[in-house]
Protein backbone atom coordinates (compact mmCIF):
# COMPACT_ATOMS: atom_id res chain seq x y z
CA UNK A 1 0.00 0.00 0.00
CA UNK A 2 1.67 3.68 -0.64
CA UNK A 3 2.31 5.69 2.05
CA UNK A 4 0.23 8.87 2.14
CA UNK A 5 2.12 12.30 3.32
CA UNK A 6 -0.49 14.73 4.10
CA UNK A 7 -0.51 18.55 2.65
CA UNK A 8 -0.85 21.23 4.22
CA UNK A 9 -1.35 24.50 1.56
CA UNK A 10 -1.61 28.12 3.16
CA UNK A 11 -2.89 30.25 0.11
CA UNK A 12 -4.86 29.53 -2.40
CA UNK A 13 -4.45 32.19 -4.83
CA UNK A 14 -2.79 32.14 -8.26
CA UNK A 15 0.17 29.83 -7.31
CA UNK A 16 -2.10 27.80 -4.53
CA UNK A 17 -4.77 27.57 -7.48
CA UNK A 18 -2.52 26.11 -9.85
CA UNK A 19 -0.72 23.28 -7.09
CA UNK A 20 -4.42 22.28 -6.34
CA UNK A 21 -4.66 21.83 -9.77
CA UNK A 22 -2.00 19.94 -10.55
CA UNK A 23 -2.30 17.65 -7.25
CA UNK A 24 -5.93 17.09 -9.23
CA UNK A 25 -5.02 16.23 -12.38
CA UNK A 26 -1.84 14.05 -12.40
CA UNK A 27 -1.90 12.09 -8.78
CA UNK A 28 -1.33 9.22 -10.52
CA UNK A 29 1.83 9.79 -12.50
CA UNK A 30 3.14 11.69 -8.87
CA UNK A 31 2.43 8.57 -7.01
CA UNK A 32 4.36 6.32 -9.44
CA UNK A 33 7.18 8.46 -9.43
CA UNK A 34 7.10 8.83 -5.60
CA UNK A 35 5.91 5.83 -4.55
CA UNK A 36 3.42 8.38 -2.02
CA UNK A 37 0.39 10.00 -2.37
CA UNK A 38 0.42 13.23 -1.61
CA UNK A 39 -2.89 13.88 0.27
CA UNK A 40 -4.31 17.84 0.41
CA UNK A 41 -4.98 18.01 4.22
CA UNK A 42 -5.57 21.80 4.84
CA UNK A 43 -6.04 24.86 3.35
CA UNK A 44 -5.61 28.08 4.62
CA UNK A 45 -6.94 31.45 3.17
CA UNK A 46 -7.17 34.87 4.41
CA UNK A 47 -11.03 35.02 3.33
CA UNK A 48 -13.04 32.10 3.92
CA UNK A 49 -15.82 33.39 2.02
CA UNK A 50 -14.38 34.12 -1.15
CA UNK A 51 -15.51 32.71 -4.22
CA UNK A 52 -12.33 30.28 -5.78
CA UNK A 53 -12.00 29.52 -8.75
CA UNK A 54 -10.00 25.79 -8.19
CA UNK A 55 -12.92 23.76 -6.41
CA UNK A 56 -11.58 22.50 -2.88
CA UNK A 57 -14.10 20.70 -0.25
CA UNK A 58 -15.05 23.33 2.31
CA UNK A 59 -13.96 20.93 4.89
CA UNK A 60 -10.34 21.37 4.52
CA UNK A 61 -10.57 25.19 4.56
CA UNK A 62 -9.10 27.27 7.26
CA UNK A 63 -8.57 30.60 8.05
CA UNK A 64 -6.29 29.83 11.07
CA UNK A 65 -2.62 29.09 9.24
CA UNK A 66 -0.72 28.34 11.88
CA UNK A 67 -3.15 25.94 13.39
CA UNK A 68 -2.57 23.93 9.74
CA UNK A 69 0.77 23.93 10.45
CA UNK A 70 0.26 22.48 13.68
CA UNK A 71 -2.41 19.94 12.55
CA UNK A 72 -0.73 16.67 12.72
CA UNK A 73 -2.53 15.10 9.82
CA UNK A 74 0.04 17.41 8.24
CA UNK A 75 3.80 16.85 7.33
CA UNK A 76 4.52 19.12 4.55
CA UNK A 77 3.77 22.52 3.98
CA UNK A 78 3.41 24.88 0.91
CA UNK A 79 3.50 28.63 1.62
CA UNK A 80 1.77 30.44 -0.94
CA UNK A 81 1.14 33.77 0.58
CA UNK A 82 3.84 35.99 0.05
CA UNK A 83 1.99 37.21 3.29
CA UNK A 84 3.94 39.03 6.50
CA UNK A 85 3.42 36.07 8.91
CA UNK A 86 5.31 33.55 6.18
CA UNK A 87 8.17 33.59 9.05
CA UNK A 88 6.46 32.97 11.55
CA UNK A 89 4.45 29.73 10.02
CA UNK A 90 7.69 28.45 8.25
CA UNK A 91 9.75 28.43 11.35
CA UNK A 92 7.28 26.59 12.94
CA UNK A 93 6.41 23.72 10.67
CA UNK A 94 10.55 23.63 10.40
CA UNK A 95 11.11 23.41 14.12
CA UNK A 96 8.31 20.54 14.29
CA UNK A 97 10.43 18.54 11.67
CA UNK A 98 8.20 19.14 8.99
CA UNK A 99 9.30 19.93 5.41
CA UNK A 100 8.27 22.93 3.45
CA UNK A 101 7.97 24.06 0.12
CA UNK A 102 7.52 28.03 -0.45
CA UNK A 103 7.62 30.47 -3.10
CA UNK A 104 8.63 32.99 -1.14
CA UNK A 105 11.65 35.13 -2.50
CA UNK A 106 11.64 38.29 -0.27
CA UNK A 107 11.69 36.24 2.69
CA UNK A 108 14.29 33.87 1.45
CA UNK A 109 16.38 37.00 0.31
CA UNK A 110 16.22 38.33 3.62
CA UNK A 111 16.09 35.31 6.31
CA UNK A 112 16.90 32.39 4.10
CA UNK A 113 20.45 31.72 6.24
CA UNK A 114 18.54 31.45 10.12
CA UNK A 115 15.18 29.28 8.05
CA UNK A 116 17.88 26.53 6.07
CA UNK A 117 19.66 26.41 9.30
CA UNK A 118 16.51 25.91 11.42
CA UNK A 119 15.62 22.88 9.04
CA UNK A 120 19.31 21.11 8.89
CA UNK A 121 19.17 21.37 12.61
CA UNK A 122 15.60 19.91 13.09
CA UNK A 123 16.04 16.86 10.27
CA UNK A 124 13.70 18.86 7.43
CA UNK A 125 13.80 20.28 4.51
CA UNK A 126 12.74 23.65 2.87
CA UNK A 127 12.46 23.88 -1.22
CA UNK A 128 12.06 26.87 -2.94
CA UNK A 129 12.26 26.25 -6.71
CA UNK A 130 9.22 28.64 -7.55
CA UNK A 131 11.15 31.25 -5.95
CA UNK A 132 13.37 32.46 -9.00
CA UNK A 133 12.17 32.48 -12.35
CA UNK A 134 8.66 30.60 -11.89
CA UNK A 135 9.01 27.97 -14.23
CA UNK A 136 12.38 27.72 -14.95
CA UNK A 137 14.30 24.92 -12.81
CA UNK A 138 17.25 26.66 -12.36
CA UNK A 139 17.70 26.26 -8.66
CA UNK A 140 17.49 22.17 -9.52
CA UNK A 141 19.60 22.64 -11.98
CA UNK A 142 22.57 24.91 -10.16
CA UNK A 143 21.97 22.38 -6.96
CA UNK A 144 22.01 19.22 -8.96
CA UNK A 145 23.09 19.44 -12.17
CA UNK A 146 25.62 21.72 -12.22
CA UNK A 147 27.14 20.50 -8.91
CA UNK A 148 30.24 19.30 -10.61
CA UNK A 149 31.01 22.71 -12.08
CA UNK A 150 32.63 26.55 -10.45
CA UNK A 151 30.21 28.83 -10.79
CA UNK A 152 32.13 31.38 -13.22
CA UNK A 153 29.39 33.90 -14.08
CA UNK A 154 25.60 34.64 -13.97
CA UNK A 155 23.14 36.91 -16.18
CA UNK A 156 19.73 36.80 -15.34
CA UNK A 157 16.65 38.27 -17.19
CA UNK A 158 14.73 37.66 -13.72
CA UNK A 159 11.70 39.87 -13.63
CA UNK A 160 9.15 39.63 -16.66
CA UNK A 161 7.35 43.06 -15.65
CA UNK A 162 10.41 44.90 -16.84
CA UNK A 163 11.29 43.04 -19.39
CA UNK A 164 7.93 43.37 -20.93
CA UNK A 165 8.18 46.99 -20.56
CA UNK A 166 11.50 47.14 -22.31
CA UNK A 167 10.26 45.20 -24.91
CA UNK A 168 7.54 46.78 -25.56
CA UNK A 169 9.32 50.30 -25.30
CA UNK A 170 12.59 48.60 -27.42
CA UNK A 171 9.37 48.13 -30.34
CA UNK A 172 8.44 52.06 -30.11
CA UNK A 173 5.23 51.10 -27.90
CA UNK A 174 5.94 54.72 -26.12
CA UNK A 175 7.78 55.97 -23.26
CA UNK A 176 8.64 54.40 -19.76
CA UNK A 177 4.63 55.59 -18.26
CA UNK A 178 2.60 54.65 -21.12
CA UNK A 179 4.24 51.29 -21.34
CA UNK A 180 4.02 50.74 -17.70
CA UNK A 181 0.44 51.82 -17.58
CA UNK A 182 -0.10 49.15 -20.52
CA UNK A 183 1.37 46.30 -18.87
CA UNK A 184 -0.84 47.56 -15.98
CA UNK A 185 -4.14 46.80 -18.03
CA UNK A 186 -2.39 43.45 -19.20
CA UNK A 187 -1.96 42.35 -15.87
CA UNK A 188 1.91 42.35 -16.24
CA UNK A 189 2.58 44.49 -13.72
CA UNK A 190 1.08 45.14 -10.20
CA UNK A 191 -0.93 48.11 -9.73
CA UNK A 192 2.04 49.45 -7.48
CA UNK A 193 4.97 47.99 -9.60
CA UNK A 194 7.83 49.46 -7.00
CA UNK A 195 9.17 46.17 -6.47
CA UNK A 196 9.17 44.88 -9.95
CA UNK A 197 10.17 48.65 -11.76
CA UNK A 198 12.60 49.34 -9.10
CA UNK A 199 15.22 46.24 -9.77
CA UNK A 200 14.20 44.54 -6.06
CA UNK A 201 12.73 42.26 -7.48
CA UNK A 202 15.39 40.71 -9.33
CA UNK A 203 17.99 41.75 -6.24
CA UNK A 204 15.75 39.53 -4.24
CA UNK A 205 16.19 36.83 -6.66
CA UNK A 206 19.88 36.99 -7.35
CA UNK A 207 20.37 36.90 -3.80
CA UNK A 208 18.87 33.45 -3.73
CA UNK A 209 20.76 32.45 -7.14
CA UNK A 210 24.14 33.69 -6.02
CA UNK A 211 23.93 31.95 -2.56
CA UNK A 212 23.69 28.53 -4.65
CA UNK A 213 26.24 29.77 -7.41
CA UNK A 214 28.84 31.24 -5.31
CA UNK A 215 28.60 30.70 -1.61
CA UNK A 216 27.21 34.53 -0.78
CA UNK A 217 25.06 34.90 2.72
CA UNK A 218 24.25 38.28 1.39
CA UNK A 219 21.13 39.75 1.48
CA UNK A 220 19.11 41.51 -1.18
CA UNK A 221 20.27 45.00 0.03
CA UNK A 222 23.70 44.20 -0.58
CA UNK A 223 23.26 44.04 -4.03
CA UNK A 224 23.39 47.44 -5.70
CA UNK A 225 20.13 47.91 -7.46
CA UNK A 226 18.88 50.45 -10.11
CA UNK A 227 15.72 50.22 -11.83
CA UNK A 228 14.43 50.91 -15.27
CA UNK A 229 12.06 54.63 -14.24
CA UNK A 230 15.00 56.60 -15.87
CA UNK A 231 14.95 54.86 -19.51
CA UNK A 232 13.41 57.20 -22.26
CA UNK A 233 13.01 55.94 -25.49
CA UNK A 234 15.97 58.38 -26.89
CA UNK A 235 18.26 55.66 -25.02
CA UNK A 236 16.99 52.73 -26.99
CA UNK A 237 17.42 54.48 -29.76
CA UNK A 238 21.04 55.43 -29.11
CA UNK A 239 21.80 52.30 -27.76
CA UNK A 240 20.02 50.72 -31.07
CA UNK A 241 22.33 53.21 -33.32
CA UNK A 242 25.54 51.74 -31.26
CA UNK A 243 24.40 48.25 -31.78
CA UNK A 244 23.17 47.90 -28.37
CA UNK A 245 19.57 46.45 -26.78
CA UNK A 246 18.63 47.94 -23.23
CA UNK A 247 17.40 44.74 -20.45
CA UNK A 248 17.56 44.99 -16.52
CA UNK A 249 20.15 42.48 -16.22
CA UNK A 250 20.62 40.48 -12.40
CA UNK A 251 24.17 40.09 -12.98
CA UNK A 252 26.71 38.15 -10.39
CA UNK A 253 30.80 37.19 -11.79
CA UNK A 254 33.77 36.33 -9.62
CA UNK A 255 35.81 38.94 -8.97
CA UNK A 256 38.87 37.39 -7.38
CA UNK A 257 38.21 35.74 -4.09
CA UNK A 258 34.45 38.19 -4.31
CA UNK A 259 31.50 37.98 -6.72
CA UNK A 260 30.14 41.37 -8.13
CA UNK A 261 26.67 41.00 -7.55
CA UNK A 262 24.60 43.84 -9.21
CA UNK A 263 21.10 44.62 -11.15
CA UNK A 264 20.50 47.66 -13.23
CA UNK A 265 19.47 48.63 -17.05
CA UNK A 266 22.29 47.19 -19.45
CA UNK A 267 22.90 48.03 -22.49
CA UNK A 268 24.06 44.80 -24.46
CA UNK A 269 25.24 43.79 -27.93
CA UNK A 270 21.63 43.53 -29.79
CA UNK A 271 22.92 40.46 -31.54
CA UNK A 272 23.62 38.59 -27.95
CA UNK A 273 21.07 35.42 -26.98
CA UNK A 274 20.01 38.07 -23.74
CA UNK A 275 18.79 40.90 -26.25
CA UNK A 276 16.80 38.64 -28.11
CA UNK A 277 14.49 37.53 -24.55
CA UNK A 278 11.29 38.93 -24.93
CA UNK A 279 7.86 40.41 -23.17
CA UNK A 280 7.43 38.59 -19.79
CA UNK A 281 9.96 35.70 -20.70
CA UNK A 282 12.82 35.22 -18.11
CA UNK A 283 16.23 33.72 -19.47
CA UNK A 284 19.31 32.95 -17.14
CA UNK A 285 22.97 31.90 -18.60
CA UNK A 286 25.56 30.29 -16.61
CA UNK A 287 28.63 29.91 -17.16
CA UNK A 288 30.31 26.89 -15.41
CA UNK A 289 34.07 25.69 -15.09
CA UNK A 290 33.05 21.93 -16.78
CA UNK A 291 29.93 22.56 -18.81
CA UNK A 292 30.84 26.48 -20.53
CA UNK A 293 27.99 28.23 -21.14
CA UNK A 294 24.43 27.25 -19.92
CA UNK A 295 21.43 29.12 -21.05
CA UNK A 296 17.78 28.18 -19.17
CA UNK A 297 14.83 30.43 -21.37
CA UNK A 298 11.22 29.79 -19.97
CA UNK A 299 7.96 31.82 -18.34
CA UNK A 300 9.15 33.29 -15.08
CA UNK A 301 6.08 33.87 -13.66
CA UNK A 302 1.98 32.85 -13.88
CA UNK A 303 -0.09 30.31 -12.32
CA UNK A 304 0.82 26.86 -14.09
CA UNK A 305 4.18 27.82 -14.81
CA UNK A 306 5.14 28.67 -10.99
CA UNK A 307 2.86 25.94 -9.91
CA UNK A 308 4.62 23.74 -11.70
CA UNK A 309 8.01 24.57 -9.96
CA UNK A 310 6.01 24.13 -6.47
CA UNK A 311 4.60 20.52 -7.28
CA UNK A 312 8.04 19.72 -8.42
CA UNK A 313 9.40 20.40 -5.11
CA UNK A 314 6.95 18.33 -3.24
CA UNK A 315 7.05 15.71 -5.59
CA UNK A 316 11.15 15.53 -4.60
CA UNK A 317 10.44 16.00 -0.80
CA UNK A 318 7.81 12.84 -1.27
CA UNK A 319 10.29 10.83 -2.70
CA UNK A 320 12.91 11.68 -0.09
CA UNK A 321 10.68 10.92 2.53
CA UNK A 322 9.17 7.84 1.22
CA UNK A 323 12.70 6.33 0.30
CA UNK A 324 13.82 7.06 4.06
CA UNK A 325 16.41 9.93 2.57
CA UNK A 326 17.88 12.61 4.85
CA UNK A 327 16.93 15.98 4.05
CA UNK A 328 19.03 17.54 1.18
CA UNK A 329 19.81 20.83 3.19
CA UNK A 330 23.15 20.89 3.61
CA UNK A 331 24.60 22.92 0.56
CA UNK A 332 22.06 25.69 1.64
CA UNK A 333 24.50 26.26 4.58
CA UNK A 334 27.17 28.18 4.40
CA UNK A 335 29.74 28.88 7.58
CA UNK A 336 33.24 30.78 7.45
CA UNK A 337 33.90 30.17 3.56
CA UNK A 338 31.13 32.61 2.66
CA UNK A 339 32.19 34.75 -0.36
CA UNK A 340 32.00 38.44 -0.15
CA UNK A 341 29.93 40.50 -2.43
CA UNK A 342 32.02 43.08 -4.02
CA UNK A 343 31.89 46.93 -3.37
CA UNK A 344 30.58 48.19 -6.39
CA UNK A 345 31.97 51.24 -6.16
CA UNK A 346 35.13 49.08 -6.92
CA UNK A 347 33.42 47.37 -9.96
CA UNK A 348 34.62 48.40 -13.80
CA UNK A 349 32.36 49.05 -16.43
CA UNK A 350 31.91 50.49 -19.67
CA UNK A 351 29.18 53.68 -19.63
CA UNK A 352 26.75 55.18 -22.39
CA UNK A 353 27.07 58.87 -20.78
CA UNK A 354 23.70 60.76 -22.68
CA UNK A 355 23.73 64.45 -22.07
CA UNK A 356 21.89 67.56 -23.26
CA UNK A 357 24.79 70.15 -23.76
CA UNK A 358 24.54 73.97 -24.26
CA UNK A 359 25.72 74.37 -28.00
CA UNK A 360 28.48 76.60 -27.14
CA UNK A 361 32.32 76.34 -28.06
CA UNK A 362 34.33 74.37 -25.75
CA UNK A 363 31.76 72.49 -24.31
CA UNK A 364 32.85 68.84 -25.34
CA UNK A 365 36.50 69.59 -23.91
CA UNK A 366 35.33 70.51 -21.01
CA UNK A 367 33.36 67.68 -20.03
CA UNK A 368 35.99 65.33 -21.50
CA UNK A 369 38.40 67.08 -18.92
CA UNK A 370 35.89 66.19 -16.15
CA UNK A 371 35.61 62.57 -17.27
CA UNK A 372 39.99 62.54 -17.93
CA UNK A 373 40.23 63.84 -14.11
CA UNK A 374 38.47 60.29 -13.49
CA UNK A 375 40.80 58.79 -15.99
CA UNK A 376 37.69 58.03 -17.48
CA UNK A 377 39.08 57.23 -21.21
CA UNK A 378 36.30 58.13 -24.00
CA UNK A 379 35.82 55.27 -26.67
CA UNK A 380 33.60 57.29 -28.79
CA UNK A 381 31.33 60.65 -29.17
CA UNK A 382 28.01 61.33 -30.98
CA UNK A 383 27.09 64.76 -31.32
CA UNK A 384 23.07 65.26 -33.01
CA UNK A 385 21.54 68.06 -34.58
CA UNK A 386 21.05 71.36 -32.29
CA UNK A 387 17.84 71.24 -31.22
CA UNK A 388 16.80 75.07 -32.38
CA UNK A 389 14.18 76.11 -29.85
CA UNK A 390 16.54 75.16 -27.01
CA UNK A 391 19.64 75.83 -28.27
CA UNK A 392 21.40 72.30 -27.20
CA UNK A 393 22.70 69.37 -28.47
CA UNK A 394 22.27 65.73 -27.31
CA UNK A 395 25.81 64.13 -26.57
CA UNK A 396 26.20 60.58 -26.16
CA UNK A 397 29.33 59.23 -25.07
CA UNK A 398 30.80 55.56 -24.63
CA UNK A 399 33.62 54.93 -22.24
CA UNK A 400 36.56 52.69 -22.35
CA UNK A 401 36.35 50.57 -18.77
CA UNK A 402 36.13 52.61 -16.07
CA UNK A 403 35.67 52.06 -11.83
CA UNK A 404 31.81 52.82 -11.58
CA UNK A 405 33.11 55.35 -8.07
CA UNK A 406 35.21 57.28 -10.25
CA UNK A 407 32.24 57.23 -12.83
CA UNK A 408 30.12 58.68 -10.07
CA UNK A 409 32.39 61.38 -9.05
CA UNK A 410 32.38 62.10 -12.74
CA UNK A 411 28.43 62.51 -12.88
CA UNK A 412 28.52 64.61 -9.77
CA UNK A 413 31.34 66.88 -11.19
CA UNK A 414 29.31 67.77 -14.51
CA UNK A 415 26.44 68.31 -12.62
CA UNK A 416 28.24 71.63 -11.15
CA UNK A 417 28.70 72.65 -14.49
CA UNK A 418 26.44 75.18 -16.30
CA UNK A 419 27.17 73.80 -19.59
CA UNK A 420 24.08 70.65 -18.89
CA UNK A 421 20.87 70.82 -19.45
CA UNK A 422 19.55 68.49 -16.53
CA UNK A 423 21.35 65.81 -15.12
CA UNK A 424 23.48 63.70 -17.26
CA UNK A 425 22.24 59.73 -17.90
CA UNK A 426 24.31 56.81 -17.46
CA UNK A 427 23.77 53.32 -18.97
CA UNK A 428 26.28 51.06 -17.94
CA UNK A 429 27.55 48.50 -20.79
CA UNK A 430 28.10 44.74 -21.13
CA UNK A 431 30.15 42.84 -23.51
CA UNK A 432 28.37 39.52 -22.33
N1 LIG B 1 2.05 34.79 -9.10
C1 LIG B 1 3.20 34.41 -9.60
O1 LIG B 1 3.36 34.29 -10.81
C2 LIG B 1 4.35 34.08 -8.68
C3 LIG B 1 5.57 33.66 -9.25
C4 LIG B 1 6.63 33.31 -8.42
C5 LIG B 1 6.48 33.41 -7.04
N2 LIG B 1 5.29 33.84 -6.52
C6 LIG B 1 5.17 33.92 -5.06
O2 LIG B 1 4.14 33.02 -4.66
C7 LIG B 1 3.49 33.52 -3.49
C8 LIG B 1 1.99 33.59 -3.76
O3 LIG B 1 1.75 34.46 -4.86
P1 LIG B 1 0.31 34.55 -5.56
O4 LIG B 1 0.54 35.32 -6.80
O5 LIG B 1 -0.32 33.22 -5.63
O6 LIG B 1 -0.47 35.46 -4.51
P2 LIG B 1 -2.05 35.73 -4.43
O7 LIG B 1 -2.72 35.38 -5.71
O8 LIG B 1 -2.20 37.11 -3.90
O9 LIG B 1 -2.57 34.68 -3.33
C9 LIG B 1 -2.20 34.79 -1.99
C10 LIG B 1 -2.99 33.75 -1.21
O10 LIG B 1 -2.54 33.80 0.14
C11 LIG B 1 -3.67 33.87 1.00
N3 LIG B 1 -3.30 34.59 2.22
C12 LIG B 1 -2.79 35.84 2.34
N4 LIG B 1 -2.60 36.14 3.64
C13 LIG B 1 -2.99 35.07 4.35
C14 LIG B 1 -3.06 34.77 5.73
N5 LIG B 1 -2.67 35.67 6.64
N6 LIG B 1 -3.50 33.55 6.11
C15 LIG B 1 -3.89 32.63 5.20
N7 LIG B 1 -3.86 32.85 3.86
C16 LIG B 1 -3.43 34.06 3.44
C17 LIG B 1 -4.72 34.60 0.22
O11 LIG B 1 -6.01 34.30 0.75
P3 LIG B 1 -7.38 34.85 0.08
O12 LIG B 1 -7.47 34.09 -1.22
O13 LIG B 1 -8.43 34.49 1.02
O14 LIG B 1 -7.16 36.33 -0.13
C18 LIG B 1 -4.50 34.01 -1.17
O15 LIG B 1 -5.19 32.82 -1.33
C19 LIG B 1 4.16 34.87 -3.18
O16 LIG B 1 5.20 34.67 -2.25
C20 LIG B 1 4.76 35.26 -4.53
O17 LIG B 1 5.87 36.12 -4.40
C21 LIG B 1 4.23 34.17 -7.30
Amino acid sequence: MSKTIGVGLIGLGTVGGGVVRLLQDSPCSMRRRTGASLALKRVAVRDLGKSREVPVDASLLTGDAMALVRDPQVQMVVELTGAPQAYEWISEALRAGKDVVTANKALLAERGDELFRLALEKGADLMFEASVAGGIPIIRMLRNGLVANRVESLYGILNGTTNYILTQMTRGAGGYAETLRHAQEKGYAEPDPTLDVSGQDAAQKLAILCRIAFQTTGTAKQIFCEGIERIEPQDIEYARELGYTIKLLAIAKRRGEEVEARVHPVMVPSEALMANIHDVFNAIEVVGSSVGTQVFYGRGAGQMPTASAVVADMVELAERRNSGAGPAIGDMIIGDEATAIADMRQVELRYYLRALACDRPGVLAQIARVLAEERISIASVIQKERDLQGGTVPLIIVTHEAPEAGMQRALAALGRLDILEGQARVIRIEAL
